[in-house]
């Protein structure tokens, strides 16, 4: 290969949906592709690769981040959560099923970065009014809801969670 094509790859470790991870990437990988297309994780979805439609977002360290936006070498010993591991093998999570419920996806290809963006507010806020629901999800572009069954959606979920607290 010519000198000026070689690329060192490095080897990254990450926690992955609670599992230690280590992959070898080039500098140049974008997390989104390495979610993807060396971990399997394609419910990650990517759209505009600009960090202006939401699609791809994860969650890292706890925070709604577009890994279309971040070097995989950025989240080196980071805690990432995808789509895929939003259950903890358990079901359906309670904003999972009230997106089912209030018809808060058709064609479903926005739904992983608008639960995992939702999921974080409702950890952070398990109570949010109308406005904060909107005001978290604004960064994420839906092109079928209309996005009040959407915010329907976070607005049952976190009733349903308040709820469970109050019996407990
Ligand atoms: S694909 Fe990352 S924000 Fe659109
Ligand atoms: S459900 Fe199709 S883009 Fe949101």
């Amino acid at each position: 290969m010519n000198e000026l094509t070689t690329v060192e790859k490095v080897t990254i470790t990450l926690r992955v949906n609670g599992e230690e991870r280590a992959v070898s990437v080039e500098p140049r990988w974008l997390l989104s592709d390495v979610l993807r297309h060396e971990l399997g994780l394609v419910g990650t979805h990517v759209s505009c690769e600009q960090g202006v439609c939401g699609s791809c977002t994860v969650l890292m360290d706890g925070q709604p981040t577009r890994s279309c936006l971040q070097f995989a070498i950025q989240a080196a010993g980071s805690d990432i959560v995808t789509i895929e591991g939003v259950t903890h093998g358990e079901g359906l999570t309670p904003l999972q099923r009230a997106f089912a419920e209030h018809h808060a996806l058709q064609c479903g290809f926005c739904t992983p970065g608008m639960v995992l963006t939702a999921q974080a507010l409702l950890d952070k806020d398990p109570n949010p009014d109308e406005e904060s629901i909107r005001e978290a999800l604004s960064g994420n572009i839906c092109r079928c809801t209309g996005y009040q069954s959407i915010v329907d959606a976070v607005m049952a979920a976190a009733r349903t969670t308040q709820s469970r607290v109050e019996e407990d």
